[in-house]
């Protein structure tokens, strides 16, 4: 077991109608409000005008339009700005991840005198960041309980997951009811993603029984739920259920003690999004079980054993080869059974970027480093199998 230094600071509030909680949380926080909010669900649901009846009294400024891949142009930019102008003391951040993602980054950001970018691509180490209270809304990212934003920049194709221990929310509120009306393929998006934050850490060269317990459960209960939810919206228990396990994802408890994988996909998925502003969930999907194919080995075999036989219930009496590759196979029609396209093409990816995403990749995500090491060319192969 490796060495570890734990700590999430961030106060969960957890079921329905918690948010009756925001009073209270806020003014031990501050009164000049920046609002958060993205292309408008929160209003089609009436959280928007309970936050505002909640807050009755506070100063409210509002930053909305926050776009799903957050851009820092205009959206964190804008933010920073008002929070400057205003003098703004505590983000309320009301949606999904990306809400919050950009929430960390203009947190940050309006405590730092030069350019955000700076603290981004971590040229600069923030120094101080606002206090952020979210209300999520989408089960997906883990952004609610964890330090990491992902943010793109269009002009670059950079699409850069920034993490800093200061950006931890103080508090999450996360009211399932508020989830009942993601559309279905967001909710299997989400799924997936989750899915594969906890396969990140999963597939690694050091775990313990415990935390392989933990994540194969995670992952067992995300598959159920996530059905459950798609067959009825409003089943709160399965809603709750999703939510929670998604809630872990990011912050590490999963995995302590682990050693690193290098979160492959991600780093191939981020240029998927990056350049093509997919949604993360489904890029995830589409090119997981092709990772795993194209690092099936004498090395890596054990962890699939592993994984097909306590997630999936494959036979552990077959040939080690035959359960990895019928994991693989119960990972891909998995996906496929809850919606998600389950190719490049079908999401507006062909083979014209396959070599220059594999270039940016391989230049900036560091997968060279990863479990199963990936030079360019292996990611530019993962592309092409997943087109
Ligand atoms: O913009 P609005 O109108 O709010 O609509 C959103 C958006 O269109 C909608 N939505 C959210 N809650 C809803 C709802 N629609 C109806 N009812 C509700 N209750 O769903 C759409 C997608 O929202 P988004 O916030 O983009 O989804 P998600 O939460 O999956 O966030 C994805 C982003 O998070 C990043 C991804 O890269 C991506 O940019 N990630 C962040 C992580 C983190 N901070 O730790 C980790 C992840 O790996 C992930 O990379
Ligand atoms: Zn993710």
């Amino acid at each position: 077991m490796q060495n570890f230094d734990y700590m999430t600071p961030t106060r969960l509030i957890f079921g329905e109608d918690c948010i009756r909680k925001l009073p209270e949380v806020m003014r031990a926080i501050g009164k000049k409000v920046l609002l958060t909010y993205g292309g408008g669900s929160i209003k089609k649901i009436g959280l928007y005008d309970k936050v505002k009846e909640l807050l009755a009294g506070f100063e409210i400024i509002e930053l909305s339009g926050i776009q799903p891949n957050p851009k820092y142009d205009p959206s964190v930019l804008d933010g920073v700005k008002l929070c400057k102008e205003h003098d703004i003391e505590v983000i309320l951040s009301v949606g999904g991840g990306s809400v919050l993602d950009c929430s960390k980054a203009i947190a940050a950001g309006a405590k730092y005198d030069g350019d955000p970018w700076d603290l981004i691509s971590y040229k600069v180490k923030a120094q101080a960041a606002l206090p952020i209270v979210d209300i999520i809304t989408l089960a997906a990212t883990g952004s609610e309980y964890d330090c990491g934003g992902v943010i793109s920049r269009t002009e670059t194709n950079d699409k850069i997951g920034y993490m800093d221990e200061l950006l931890y929310p103080v508090v999450s509120f996360l009211d399932p009811k508020y989830t009942f009306t993601v559309p279905k393929n967001q909710t299997a998006a989400g799924c997936a993603d989750a899915m594969n934050h906890i396969m990140e850490q999963y597939f690694c060269e050091d775990s313990t029984l415990l935390n392989d317990g933990f994540m194969e459960a995670g992952l067992k209960s995300l598959m159920i739920n996530t059905k459950k939810c798609l067959e009825n919206p409003e089943d709160y228990t399965a809603r709750a259920e999703m939510m929670l396990v998604c809630t872990y994802g990011c912050n590490g408890i999963y995995s302590l003690g682990n050693s690193h994988s290098g979160w492959p996909c991600h780093g191939m998925e981020h240029a998927l999004s990056a350049y093509y502003d997919i949604t993360h969930g489904e890029g995830l999907a589409i090119i997981t079980p092709h990772w795993m194919k194209h690092i099936l080995s004498d090395k890596t075999v054990g962890r699939f054993v592993k994984y097909g036989v306590n997630v999936f219930g494959i036979d552990s009496n077959l040939d080690s080869f035959e359960i990895a590759e019928k994991a693989i196979q119960a990972t891909y029609d998995y996906f496929k059974s809850i919606g998600i396209p389950m190719s490049l093409r079908e999401v507006g990816i062909d083979e014209s970027r396959i070599d220059e995403m594999a270039h940016h990749v391989a230049e900036n995500e560091g997968l060279d480093n990863a479990w199963a090491p990936l030079t360019e060319k292996d990611i530019a192969d993962i592309f092409r199998a997943s087109l």
